[in-house]
């Protein structure tokens, strides 16, 4: 290989580093889930002031030996955008950390704490299907998840409690946060509404949030028998199990959040149609999805890189995929409905509205 040419070589040597960050992705995330394993956030939002990382140390759970690296494991956070470092005075040497936004949402008595959703896809159960990605290529094998073992993703919830709580877990910080933009910004899509019906619904939390807001409406919670197992109906909220592929209850409005993205098109149309069949008012019905829409992030390319990774963790475990408004227009209409509105102003999610 000629390496004279100084552009050549300065070419070879940045692919090169393209290289090495990419293999290293993982050390953001595994970084993130030691600070929260860690508790790093609560220590610093506990001290109330620019944290001195000597302080840092010596508030945090760790063998005194380890002290030295405290350091370098705050740098790769500050750098991922966990932290701000500090420097009180120009003189000052110790450095000093701050929260960011990202790491407030990391505090365990946040109203919006996103704790549990780095622990159960950074836990081994999700991880290891990843590393029969490039095998499940070359079998029969519907995921990689049923590679690793053997059974759906749902299967092995069913009958494994670790994963089932860590799941519900994530899914509940996840919802709480998305339900309040949807009650704060989109309350109007419940207006009217007599009854609905949250399908695959995890532990009630989008139903709760609904129900506060709009104390009228009769909710029921629908999901597997271990996940709404043991949970009181309270209010006007009912927990009813069954198979969404068999049957839904009846209501004149039907939520499905992170529930499409996690099914190929065939499932899709299985469980929109059982929808369809399940609404009871076909003037006022509609069905509400909450879901990924690839194609509208614009140039946001944090928020494009997050879709695709979602997009690539749903073939990993489930039969899932992201969709763009094309996809989403052809499943909707397949399955028997009039039109659509999505609505992009959830983030990484969009509420789309689909009327009978
Ligand atoms: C990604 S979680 C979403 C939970 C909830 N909608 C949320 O966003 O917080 C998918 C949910 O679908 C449920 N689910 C999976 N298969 C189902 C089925 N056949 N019938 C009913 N619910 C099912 C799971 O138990 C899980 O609670």
């Amino acid at each position: 290989m000629d390496f004279d040419n100084e552009d050549h070589s300065a070419k070879l040597l940045r692919a090169q580093i393209h290289i090495f960050n990419q293999t290293f992705s993982f050390i953001n995330s595994m970084s993130l889930k030691c600070a929260i394993d860690l508790c790093i956030p609560d220590v610093i939002h506990k001290y109330d002031q620019p944290m001195p990382l000597s302080q840092l140390i010596s508030a945090l759970p760790i063998h005194p030996c380890k002290a030295s690296f405290v350091a370098r494991l705050m740098q790769i956070l500050t750098h991922s955008g966990f932290f701000t470092q500090h420097n009180a005075t120009e003189n000052e040497q110790e450095v000093s950390y701050v929260l960011t936004d990202a790491s407030r949402l990391l505090l365990k008595d946040h109203p919006f704490s996103l704790t549990s959703l780095p622990k159960v896809i950074l836990d081994p159960i999700l991880v290891n299907p990843w590393f029969q990605l490039s095998n499940w290529f070359t079998n029969e094998d519907p995921t990689p998840f049923h590679t690793e073992n053997g059974m759906t993703f749902w299967d092995f919830a069913g009958c494994e409690p670790k994963l089932n709580h860590l799941f519900n877990d994530a899914m509940t910080n996840d919802t709480r946060l998305v339900s309040s933009v949807v009650i704060e910004k989109c309350k109007g899509v419940f207006e009217g509404l007599e009854s609905l019906v949250d399908v695959g619904g995890g532990t009630g939390t989008m139903v709760k949030a609904i129900a506060n807001s709009f104390p009228q409406l009769k909710c029921i919670v629908f999901d597997l028998p271990h996940v709404v197992d043991g949970l009181q109906e309270t209010g006007n909220i009912k927990y009813v199990e069954g198979d969404m592929f068999e049957a839904i209850p009846s209501a004149d409005s039907i939520v499905l959040k992170s529930i499409l993205h996690n099914w190929n098109d065939e499932e899709c149309l299985k469980i929109l149609k059982r929808c369809k069949e399940a609404i009871t008012n076909k003037d006022k019905g509609k069905v509400i999805i909450i879901d990924v829409v690839l194609g509208n992030e614009k140039e946001d390319s944090e928020l494009n890189q997050t879709k695709l990774f979602y997009d690539v963790e749903m073939m990993v475990l489930v039969t899932g995929k992201e969709r763009n408004e094309r996809d989403w227009a052809k499943l909707i209409f397949s399955a028997g409905f009039s039109n659509y509105k999505i609505t992009p102003i959830l983030g990484l999610r969009s509420l789309i509205e689909v009327h009978a």
